[in-house]
């Protein structure tokens, strides 16, 4: 089965399929906690019927600038691929294969268990060194995935009486982190220093005992913005509390250097803990913290669930993380980096040229805000159906109302892949309107939902 744009009818849509969220399923009662998930897939079944559950896709080839893939219902769909985080193109490069392949060669595929156990590899030890070489001799710590890093480095420090200052919008990882370690977790409108601040006298007025985190990331991944580090840096001084960056996305693939909005705002020795994940410029899976001193990467190393219970990376990820270092940290790495924000300015300039927004800033991912839950919904099924492939964002990742295409650029795209995903978009974009402003008038409620929803955006940049 292929999709094809605009071949479902109107009146299979249901409006169950065009409302709704994840978020209505979180919160489950009743004593069966395994049937009462059917809710969930009731709704995620009315979604796939109206061929409106973009999620959980599989690729049926390698995931360059242009693959094939398949939906969690089998639909076929093929074309320019805006949707892998792949962001120097260095999954397909050859010195990153055959570096896998020789670790498999030397190794077989395993590490033989956690790396506090006997874990570690000849390929580990190596990365370990050259990720400390390239933050300027700060101590790092190997985990199996950035998510785990993430979580690791709040679980790991962070005790019951401690307080976890972070953005409303923190990564997941962060988020879960914090939850399992303290309750004194205190959110702010994301990016917004004073309300930073506000937290951090609130907490010092009262607690002069224990300790403060400020958890941020360097480049928010829906949102394609990044805080003010300095800024965070100083009332961390004054506050005496710690700063905690993921630099998840742009690591590797901002800045000249390559060490992303650290080096661009230049405040790499600022940073106290940096979590990085190798899942996005360094085409493999892993993660790392970076810390200041060794006893806070020996305390890691014993302390943070995820590396100590968890089997170590393989091999064969760590081997294609170090040539892929090798790449990102060389005069190849540079020009990749340049053609990659070639990429990203062409298509945002192209894109407004046509009416699409773009939010954020310039880096690889290049949000295109759609609006209504239910309209992107159909959107999302048209572009795979005209013959481009990018992830639709919906609430609760985004606000609500505040539905996205999360556009992944890559350096190897060309400016006419860039210029097919704009007409393909575009063309996506008038299908689903025309469809929805029908579907609309069959359901009166969208369009209050719609209304309703739009000031949601900005109330979450404002939030005190
Ligand atoms: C900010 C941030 N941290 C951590 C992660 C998890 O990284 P990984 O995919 O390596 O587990 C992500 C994933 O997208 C992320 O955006």
């Amino acid at each position: 089965m292929a999709y094809k744009a605009n071949d479902t009818k109107n009146e299979n849509v249901t409006l169950g399929a065009l409302t709704g969220s994840l978020r209505d399923y979180k919160a489950m009662t009743g004593t069966n906690m395994l049937s009462r998930t059917d809710g969930f897939f009731d709704w995620q079944e009315e979604r796939r019927r109206c061929d409106l559950w973009p999620y959980a896709k599989s690729t049926a080839t390698a995931p360059k600038t242009h693959c094939a893939a398949k939906t969690d219902s089998g639909f076929a769909m093929e074309g320019v691929n805006f949707a892998s985080q792949d962001y120097l193109s260095l999954s397909s490069h050859p010195a990153v294969k055959e570096a896998a392949v020789e670790a498999i060669k030397e190794y077989g595929v395993h590490s033989a268990g956690s790396a506090a156990l006997l874990g570690n590899t000849r390929h580990s030890l190596l990365l370990e060194q050259r990720i400390t070489a390239f933050l300027d001799g700060r101590e790092t710590v190997l985990y199996p995935t950035g998510w785990s890093a993430g979580f690791a480095a709040i679980q790991g420090f962070v005790r019951p009486d401690d307080h976890v200052v972070m953005d409303v919008l923190a990564h997941s990882c962060l988020q879960e982190g914090a939850r399992a370690s303290t309750r004194n977790i205190h959110y702010h409108g994301h990016l917004n220093i004073r309300a930073m601040e506000r937290r951090l006298q609130k907490i010092r007025a009262s607690d002069t005992e224990n300790g403060i985190l400020l958890v941020t990331e360097s480049l928010f991944s829906m949102h394609s913005d990044t805080p003010d580090i300095a800024a965070m840096r100083a009332l961390c001084d004054e506050y005496d509390a710690v700063l905690l960056v993921d630099c998840a996305h742009d690591f590797g693939s901002m800045a000249d250097d390559g060490r992303g909005h650290m080096s661009l705002q230049n405040v790499l020795h600022d940073v106290d803990i940096i979590i990085g994940s190798f899942s996005k410029t360094f085409a493999s899976n892993g993660g790392f913290i970076s810390v200041k001193d060794r006893a806070s990467a020996e305390y890691l190393k014993y302390y943070s669930a995820t590396q100590t219970f968890s089997n170590a990376l393989s091999p064969v990820q760590a081997a294609a993380v170090l040539a892929a270092f090798d790449i990102v940290d060389s005069a190849e790495g540079r020009d990749r980096r340049r053609k990659l924000m070639d990429n990203i300015l062409y298509m945002r300039s192209e894109m407004t040229k046509v009416g699409l927004e773009t939010l954020g800033d310039p880096s690889a991912i290049v949000p295109v805000r759609v609006g209504a839950e239910g309209l992107a919904r159909i959107a999302s099924r048209e572009l795979s159906g005209l013959g481009a492939i990018a992830n639709l964002v919906e609430y609760p990742a985004v606000p609500q109302g505040g539905a996205r295409f999360r556009v992944q650029v890559m350096s190897d795209h060309s400016h006419a892949d860039v210029d097919q995903l704009v007409r393909l978009m575009l063309q996506a974009m008038r299908n689903a309107e025309k469809e929805y402003l029908v579907l609309c008038d069959q359901h009166p409620s969208l369009m209050k939902n719609q209304r309703a929803a739009a000031p949601a955006l900005d109330s979450v940049r404002d939030a005190a």
